[in-house]
């Protein structure tokens, strides 16, 4: 098995480089500067390892850098300014495709662009196979098998701790600020909205006495849960708090001269709470949470499994969300010697 890493020398791609080592699975170098992925190769003590040069506007060079791979894994971000040309190029190479993206309206451009292309090509494309969206999904998936049909899914993310974001991250965020700001996608009876005020003003999270305010945010599986459950309303939640945040100005220069991203201590004390709240139609609910430690590690961890599947065990050909291409719980098992604890538990009605 032989996967490709785009943007192999960022701060995330090198944590891929990593997993992948200690999984021991093959591994090409790729991305657009020579010296900065030979640097890379020796930063992760893989100084050996094949390294292929390939800008995005090159589609031909990103084909020979994918060429005689099984699998690619994007890290190339930020995904709304460069990613198609990486889903394109894994596509034409006929290599299975998976990324990193945080970036709501990217992944539901993949799914609307590629849906076809991936299938007629026989290659399966997972967009944010990430720290959030992948045990999300797969746990939603769980909670509809209980509930469904469902009237409603909210997934609220609360990050605490951890140093805060790279450079990339922070990117990310720059270059998708208006729809941040605006709340994201809601999904809403067969369609996706923007501007959608959050159906709840607050949420009890684990371990908190008090509900705390929540505003409407773009996470990704707003995207990726309709497309296996027969749902009426899917929204993303953050804590309110994050606004304040969201109106600090970010230049290139600030972010430049920030931190890559946080060091392996701070990385140690972060930690993740998604909780996933699902409403029958028929008033029953349940509760789904999943929390771990280091969002950057643990989405390493998930992008190289994610990939690793793809290859040893073929999901069908096209754009998938997470619950269509794995097996929900054995995914979730996967992730528990990682840290990360999955609970699903029935909560009282409405
Ligand atoms: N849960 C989540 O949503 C989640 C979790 C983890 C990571 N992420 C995402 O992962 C991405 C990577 O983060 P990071 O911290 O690794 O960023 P980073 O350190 O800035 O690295 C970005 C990488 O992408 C490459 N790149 C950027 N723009 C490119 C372009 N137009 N063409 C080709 N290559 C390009 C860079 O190449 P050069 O060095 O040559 O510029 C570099 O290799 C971010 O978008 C982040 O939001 C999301």
């Amino acid at each position: 098995m032989k996967i490709a890493v785009y943007g192999a020398n960022g701060y995330q791609g090198k944590l891929v480089l990593t997993e992948l080592a200690r999984r021991g699975i093959e591994t090409v170098l790729a991305g657009r500067d020579i010296a900065r992925l030979e640097k890379a190769a020796s930063a992760v003590g893989l100084p050996g390892t094949e390294r292929r040069v390939a800008d995005t506007s090159d589609h031909e060079a990103l084909v020979n850098a994918f060429r005689g791979c099984d699998g690619v894994i994007n890290c190339a971000g930020p995904f709304t300014s460069s990613g198609e040309a990486v889903v394109r190029a894994a596509i034409a190479t006929g290599c299975h495709y998976v990324d990193t993206s945080g970036e709501q309206l990217y992944v539901k451009k993949v799914f609307d662009t590629f849906a076809s292309e991936a299938r007629n090509a026989g290659v399966t494309v997972v967009p944010a196979a990430n720290d959030g969206c992948v045990p999300v999904d797969l746990m939603a998936h769980l909670l509809a098998d209980r509930l469904e049909p469902v009237e409603e899914i909210i997934s609220t993310h609360v990050v605490v701790g951890g140093g805060g974001m790279s450079r990339g991250s922070l990117r990310s965020v720059v270059e998708t600020i208006d729809a941040i700001k605006a709340g994201g996608l809601t999904y809403d009876d067969g369609g996706w909205r923007s501007g959608t005020p959050a159906r709840h003003a607050a949420i009890t999270l684990p371990g908190r006495s008090e509900a705390t305010p929540v505003m409407a945010f773009p996470v990704s599986e707003v995207v990726t849960i309709p497309r296996h459950i027969r749902v009426r309303h899917v929204q993303g939640l953050t804590e309110a708090a994050l606004a304040d945040r969201l109106n600090t100005p970010l230049t290139p220069e600030i972010i430049e001269s920030l931190p890559e991203g946080p060091d392996e201590d701070s990385r140690r004390t972060q930690r993740f709470t998604y909780v996933l709240d699902a409403t029958g139609t028929d008033g029953r609910r349940a509760r789904g949470i999943v929390q771990g430690p280091d969002t950057y590690g643990t989405t390493a961890v998930i992008a190289v499994e994610s990939a690793r599947r793809l290859i040893a065990d073929p999901a069908d050909p096209g754009v998938l969300a997470p619950a269509q291409a794995y097996d929900p719980t054995a995914f979730l098992d996967f992730l528990i010697p990682h840290g990360i604890q999955w609970t699903i538990e029935d909560a009282p009605a409405t």
